[in-house]
């Protein structure tokens, strides 16, 4: 019998956590299960297990240690920089900008002030998913207390130029906050929160091989939040609620493992996006990339279009070969709702649905690839003769 191994790329929705990280995490479970408030040996033990984390996570963001707030994810840390900010900020204005290709963590939360009486702006974009900086400049008004913007888009790739957004927001007024979604860039390309202007950042351990339920939001020195949740001191009370601390100690761990290889994985990542584009080209398969070139996006992330062909059926034959993908993002494929990020980057109606994301992880190789075309090409073969279109 022949066993043929999984190919995982689906690794925006979620990463395998580091070998390395599974360890630590059942180590710290069995060992070391302390409460980090508690005075104790056991919570002192624990509590490091936290300034560790804290203080790789602020090195990598070049950031003070004490600027960290551990949160259970990207989900948690954006509504807290939005929803933190809008209401600590109301008394100085109602109005918000964003974009119209937010992950919903941050569309939903501005919907959700929209609600409560605050004026949102959601800015669109260009074909590839960038927003145009005359539109923000034309945006911000006295009263914007706050900008949010997501660094590397988890459909399409697009790594807006937060460094000029930073600067185009402090040059109209220093007052607005800047709020930057890292989720998807965080130790995957470099961050340099205050080159950016930035105030607060979030970001997420599942995303780069950590264990679900642990996320940050750096919050500059200076910048104060409403808490969301009211209850004890942890994280300087502004997020209460006992730490789940072996998710943050591999969460540190995980950063520093990515963040050693960062640039080999980048490389490797890009490779493999050409191999598959080369691939697809070679055997004959007609796709479009859709958002920016793949070598202009972020290393992880490429969505295609195959023209004629629905991405749940196209997806369904990758799985028969345990190959996983995504049509659109994780968020939308158990919907039949097109993408919002796609449909803001103006796809036609053939092109959305015919959209699948494959997004790499360093697991990934060159002979996944090969097998990845391979499977694709007679896949669409396969439906375009069914559908009488070969
Ligand atoms: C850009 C972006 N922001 C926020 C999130 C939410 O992060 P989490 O899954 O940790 O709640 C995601 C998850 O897909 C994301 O891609």
């Amino acid at each position: 019998m022949c066993l043929v191994a999984e190919i995982y790329l689906d690794n925006s929705a979620t990463t395998r956590p580091f070998d390395e990280v599974i360890e630590l995490h059942s180590r710290i479970q069995k060992e070391n299960y302390g409460n980090p408030s508690s005075s104790h040996a056991r919570g002192v033990a624990a509590e490091k297990l936290l300034n560790e984390s804290r203080r790789s996570i602020a090195l990598l963001l070049k950031c003070r240690e004490e600027e960290i707030y551990f949160t259970s994810g990207g989900t948690e840390a954006n509504n807290l920089a939005l929803k933190g900010a809008a209401y600590r900020r109301r008394r100085r204005g109602n109005h918000i900008i964003t974009t119209q290709i937010e992950h919903p963590s941050v569309l939903n939360c501005c919907r959700k002030l929209e609600e409560e009486g605050f004026k949102v702006t959601f800015l669109p974009v260009d074909r590839q998913g960038y927003i145009d900086l005359d539109q923000l400049s034309r945006a911000l008004r006295n009263e914007t207390i706050l900008v949010s913007t997501i660094h590397v888009n988890n459909e399409i790739g697009t790594i807006q130029p937060v460094e000029k957004i930073g600067a185009l927001i402090k040059s109209r007024n220093p007052q607005t906050l800047y709020h930057v979604d890292g989720v998807q860039s965080f130790a995957k390309i470099p961050a340099a929160v205050h080159r950016w202007q930035a105030d607060l950042y979030s970001c997420s351990a599942h995303k780069i091989h950590g264990p679900k339920g642990a996320g940050a939001l750096w919050v500059r020195k200076g910048v104060t939040l409403q808490p969301l949740f009211q209850g004890g001191d942890q994280e300087r009370a502004l997020r209460p609620g006992t730490e789940n601390t072996a998710a943050v100690a591999g969460f540190g761990l995980a950063a520093r493992l990515s963040v050693a290889h960062m640039e080999e994985s980048a490389a490797q990542l890009y490779r493999l996006k050409e191999k598959l584009c080369r691939g697809l080209h070679k055997a004959g398969v007609e796709f479009y990339v859709n958002g920016p070139p793949p070598e202009e996006a972020a290393p992880h992330i490429i969505n295609l279009s195959f023209p004629g062909i629905k991405a749940e059926v196209l997806l369904r034959i990758l799985e028969e070969e345990d190959i996983y993908a995504s049509p659109g993002s994780a968020c939308h494929s158990r919907r039949p709702d097109p993408s919002h990020v796609l449909a803001a980057i103006g796809l036609d109606e053939e092109k959305l649905s015919g959209s699948l994301r494959f997004s790499f992880s360093t697991f990934n190789n060159e002979g996944e690839i090969d097998r990845v075309v391979e499977r694709i090409a007679s896949g669409v073969r396969e439906l375009r003769m069914l559908a009488g279109t070969d």
